[in-house]
């Protein structure tokens, strides 16, 4: 008997429309945060690779197996590897790393590589990418340009991040071309030092509303 495939991971998160990012300090932090993440209705989550404890995090995060857990601030390959050999289902770049994207190609494994222009966008394409972050969003023109970006790129999916709060979500998720919207907004570093987890508990569940309803 052969046990069902698992979906794949960029198929689950255009389900569930919202990634969390999270930038964790204390690995003791992870077990509170995915118990957050689980009763706000979102399991899945992005763990930067920014702080010496993420590969911990992320290990702690990926082991559980009831949330999908990716890496984020993938600069290297280096940094790619580790992330996948820490549990990593998918990763996630905040540029377009020629090095990285071949690696990720030639290893089947998922990445959202961070893309501003056209041009970045098809370099991405160029290495089997299937969906590219728009990093950093509302800098750089916020939904606006991802719907000026939907007629002559018809077929690209963008995860948009930075600068985007509960308020600015819904114009994003409106969008057809946006897969999910990222953010550090979910689980701020004040609220996780702060132990402020029924805060990001509610936050999540605020969201997942608002992605219900668009
Ligand atoms: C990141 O990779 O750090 C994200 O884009 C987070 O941006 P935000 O904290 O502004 O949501």
């Amino acid at each position: 008997m052969t046990s069902a495939k698992p979906p794949h991971p960029l198929d689950e998160l255009a389900k569930l429309r919202l990634l969390p990012i999270l930038t964790v300090e204390n690995p003791a932090h992870i077990a509170p945060l995915a118990q957050a993440l689980i009763a706000g209705g979102l399991p899945c989550a992005e763990v930067t690779l920014r702080t010496t404890a993420a590969l911990e995090a992320l290990k702690a995060l990926a082991a559980r197996g009831d949330i999908l857990a990716g890496a984020g601030t993938i600069r290297t390959v280096a940094q790619a590897k580790a992330a996948v050999l820490a549990g990593a289902r998918f990763l996630v770049s905040p540029a377009c790393v020629p090095d990285v994207l071949a690696w990720c190609r030639d290893n089947a494994v998922p990445i959202t590589p961070g893309c501003v222009t056209p041009s970045e966008v098809e370099l991405a394409l160029s290495y089997g990418v299937k969906a590219v972050k728009f990093f950093p969003a509302s800098n750089f023109g916020g939904a606006a340009t991802l719907k000026a970006y939907a007629g002559p790129l018809p077929d690209v999916k963008f995860i948009p991040t930075g600068g985007i709060s509960l308020k600015t979500l819904p114009e994003y998720l409106a969008l057809k071309n946006v897969l999910a919207v990222g953010g550090g907004w979910f689980a701020s570093k004040d609220d996780l030092a702060a132990g402020r987890f029924p805060e990001i508990e509610q936050r999540v569940r605020d969201a997942v509303i608002i992605a219900k309803q668009l």
